[in-house]
């Protein structure tokens, strides 16, 4: 399945980069405030390099700014994604196993449950020194609207009150606003692993811990929204195919990332909450100030000469949308097994990457394409937030917009192949829906109309003999437009 080395933190992630002219390092000095971000933004719409702003504390920035980069950090080519989201399918609904041979087969599958299993280390890297206080990372302030410093790759780990094994454990990446030395706000969004942990620790003070700089499999792992029964450690050691290494937190009972570059420890106590914002969001506009928990910094641990870092949110193309891109390669295998009458599904990223699908479907039976939206949006949480949904047939490429065009043109009418819904959950960050969290949806069958769908004779698509075609290239073989 892996088709890469395995790395095994952050700094083997850069050095292969590095290696392959893939890492570009800054030395002239960059304002981590607003002139970060420019060039940030920059070298990713250029598909450009990882860069290393250099420091007192290196800042690395872009390092998924690229589709090849997020596929070597799940361990594969981008020629891998499919094959590997095949794997993931496979592990979550395995066949039961017929005899040795059966097993043996399969031993990618054996082998990758065998080696989730985490390493204990006593001495971690992480945890060779301290740093004082949170001035002492080049913490950035991302947009000209921004209230303040934001850290906005964090993995941020929690547990529920009474269970310590790390299967339980919920990573996620939830940005933290700094407002003191020793003050965070963390913002986990209501319906996040880390937000539904914090209900359960009610009036007692919970333990948080944020791990800066993870390996390359945990980032993503914990970016990933994975079902809540899968441990996000054990999910990046079936990635890495190598054991998550870890150790125990030193000021809070936690479990954390014994290769992370920085560690910070602290508590969240009940109740306590400051407003949190306004920051530039993924959807390109800045969100309201509001109250999210604080967290009280108990620690920071961190390696020697430790690298901190960072991403930007902002409109599509950004870091977020070049890794939904290749989320979605990734969870196709797994919503086919759930929905198989689906063969292609692409979530446009300047739609934000979720606000907006494009369906294809082997289309046999009136209906179907309302069907499949109704699945999606009914089957999978993750298309709660859906906007739209275009159904198109299988000669339509989802992934061009000439194609889906000419679909929605000629295939669908709006009177009679629109699905519109009200009143449906929606993300409370689209201020474009007439009630925070509840708005309508949209559905557009744009596929061929078939048996008692239309009583009119449907039009033929026009295609050329593939001969005359391939006659046609050779003639104007070395043809020179202007
Ligand atoms: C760079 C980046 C920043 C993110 N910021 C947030 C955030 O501030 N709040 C949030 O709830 N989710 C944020 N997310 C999305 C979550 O990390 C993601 O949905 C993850 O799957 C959540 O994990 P969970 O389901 O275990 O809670 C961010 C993702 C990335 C890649």
């Amino acid at each position: 399945m892996s088709d890469l080395p395995t790395f095994s933190d952050l700094r083997a992630f850069l050095a292969h980069c590095e290696a392959g002219g893939d890492l570009l390092r800054i030395t002239a000095p960059v304002d981590p405030r607003h002139e970060m971000t420019a060039v940030q933004l920059l070298a990713l719409r250029q598909g450009g390099p990882v860069l290393r702003f250099e420091g007192a504390m290196p800042v690395i920035g872009n390092l998924f700014g690229t589709r090849r980069r997020v596929a070597a950090g799940l361990g594969v080519s981008p020629g891998g994604v499919g094959a590997l989201g095949e794997f993931l399918a496979a592990l979550r609904a395995p066949a039961p196993v017929r005899g040795l041979g059966d097993a043996l087969s399969r031993w990618p599958q054996l082998r990758a449950a065998l080696m989730t299993r985490p390493a204990t280390l006593r001495r971690a890297p992480v945890q060779a020194e301290r740093l004082p206080g949170l001035e002492a990372i080049p913490v950035q302030t991302p947009w000209p609207g921004d209230a303040g410093p934001l850290i906005t790759w964090p993995v941020v780990i929690t547990r529920p009150p009474d269970e310590e094994s790390l299967s339980a454990y919920n990573l996620g990446v939830y940005r933290a606003q700094v407002i003191a030395s020793d003050r965070l706000i963390l913002r986990w969004l209501p319906h996040r692993g880390g937000a539904a942990h914090h209900r359960q620790w009610r009036d007692r003070p919970m333990p948080v811990a944020l791990a800066l700089g993870c390996d390359p499999a945990l980032l993503l792992s914990a970016a990933l929204p994975l079902p809540e029964n899968v441990s996000e450690f054990t999910f990046s050691g079936v990635l890495r195919g190598a054991r998550v290494e870890v150790a125990r937190a030193t000021s809070v009972p936690l479990t954390i990332p014994a290769r992370a570059e920085i560690v910070i420890e602290g508590w969240v106590h009940p109740g306590e909450t400051a407003p949190e914002g306004p920051f530039g969001d993924h959807t390109g506009y800045y969100n309201a100030a509001e109250p999210f928990p604080v967290m009280r910094v108990s620690a920071i641990t961190c390696r020697r000469d430790p690298l901190y870092l960072s991403t930007v949110t902002g409109r599509p193309p950004d870091e977020p949308s070049v890794i939904g891109e290749v989320f979605n390669d990734l969870a196709l295998p797994v919503i086919r097994a759930q929905i198989p009458e689906i063969c292609d599904l692409y979530l446009p990223p300047a739609a934000c990457s979720y606000r907006m699908a494009v369906v294809q479907i082997d289309k046999r039976y009136p209906g179907q394409a309302r069907r499949v939206m109704l699945a999606l949006w009914g089957m999978l949480a993750q298309f709660s937030y859906t906007k739209m949904i275009v159904v198109v047939d299988r000669d339509i490429d989802p992934r061009n917009w000439d194609d889906v065009l000419w679909a929605l043109a000629t295939r669908h009418d709006p009177g009679r192949d629109t699905v519109i819904l009200t009143d449906t959950p929606m993300d409370y960050l689209d201020f474009a829906s007439p009630s925070a969290g509840l708005a309508g949806k949209i559905g557009m069958d744009a596929t061929t109309k078939i048996g008692t769908e239309t009583t009119r004779d449907w039009g033929e698509v026009m295609r050329l003999d593939p001969v005359h075609a391939a006659r046609a290239a050779e003639l104007l073989k070395g043809l020179k437009c202007v």
